[in-house]
């Protein structure tokens, strides 16, 4: 499978808090990392450990060579990346919990620095047939989506984080929706999940749709039938970049012609993996070892 991701690449920078902090209270840490992250870095390097052939598109400033670097071990074309002289790359500020649930506050830099020009730049080396993946975690992702269109690339859409704007950007060419509960009842609305994705699949009648539902696992509307899968239980140290691993493997898996069921239980068990770990891109499971994952389990 022959993929192109146009998303953001953040430095993460991971606290280790008892709870979140609180309106108007100072809160020490316990721990300070800082690991290679973005939603669009993390999936990138899921969709290459999973096997597919990455190439990422993005921007970085002067101080990303270390997500350079990630993408690079990871077996990912940095070919289409851009590093920017004079800007910043973009980071988040994440609050990690006891239980491993996470918060995360954004700072776009680089990754609000995509513009027409550079997707011009990068679209006329793909052609009908190939993918684009895309997060919202980029500026001109509308401009994308139309050009994505006009181009005939089967688009791949995890929209997210849901921003005021996102509904109102040309989706219509979306082959594949990957989002969870919050982003598919902005999109689609409804309040229990069956309302949601009754109400994605009305409004995106063409579209598949995957449908992350936290401790309740995972659906997929192929276009033809439902597909439904648990999830793998295990302690959770950090739930960082579970959905973009699970987007990561998900896609490739499809793209490699499997049915929706068999694609759905690879991913699920891959975030598994990557929710017993810390960090973001150091947390992504290789194919191996989701492998022997599933294997343990008898799958
Ligand atoms: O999905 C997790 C990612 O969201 C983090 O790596 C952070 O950078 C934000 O983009």
């Amino acid at each position: 499978m022959r993929i192109l991701n146009f998303g953001s690449l953040n430095l993460d920078f991971v606290y280790q808090v008892a709870h979140f902090v609180r309106p108007g209270e100072t809160l020490s840490s316990e721990e300070l990392s800082t690991f290679p992250g973005g939603k669009g870095l993390n999936q990138s390097v899921a969709l290459s450990r999973a096997g597919a052939e990455v190439f990422h598109a993005g921007c970085v400033g002067e101080d990303g060579g270390l997500l350079l670097d990630t993408l690079r071990e990871a077996g990912v074309s940095c070919r289409y990346v851009r590093q920017l002289a004079g800007a910043r790359t973009g980071h988040a500020v994440i609050q990690v919990d006891q239980s491993g649930q996470n918060c995360i506050l954004l700072f776009g830099g680089a990754n609000q620095m995509v513009g027409e020009e550079m997707i011009e730049a990068v679209l006329k080396d793909f052609a009908p047939g190939d993918w684009l993946l895309l997060q919202n975690e980029i500026s001109a992702l509308p401009a994308l989506l139309r050009r994505a269109g006009e181009k005939g690339l089967r688009v791949a859409f995890n929209p997210s984080p849901i921003t005021p704007e996102l509904p109102h950007f040309p989706l219509e060419n979306v082959e594949f929706f990957l989002l969870n509960e919050v982003e598919g009842a902005a999109l689609g609305g409804g309040g229990t999940p069956e309302e949601t994705l009754n109400g994605l699949r009305a409004r995106f009648p063409r579209a598949k749709i995957v449908l992350t539902l936290g401790g309740d696992g995972a659906v997929c509307w192929d276009g033809a039938q439902l597909w439904r899968q648990g999830i793998f239980p295990v302690e959770a140290v950090d739930t960082t970049a579970a959905g973009d691993t699970f987007t990561g493997y998900f896609l490739t898996a499809v793209g490699e012609g499997l049915d929706a069921g068999t694609a759905l239980r690879r991913a699920n068990a891959a975030a598994a993996i990557a929710v017993s770990r810390k960090g973001a891109a150091p947390s992504i499971p290789e194919k191996a070892e989701v492998e022997a994952f599933l294997s343990a389990r008898g799958c």
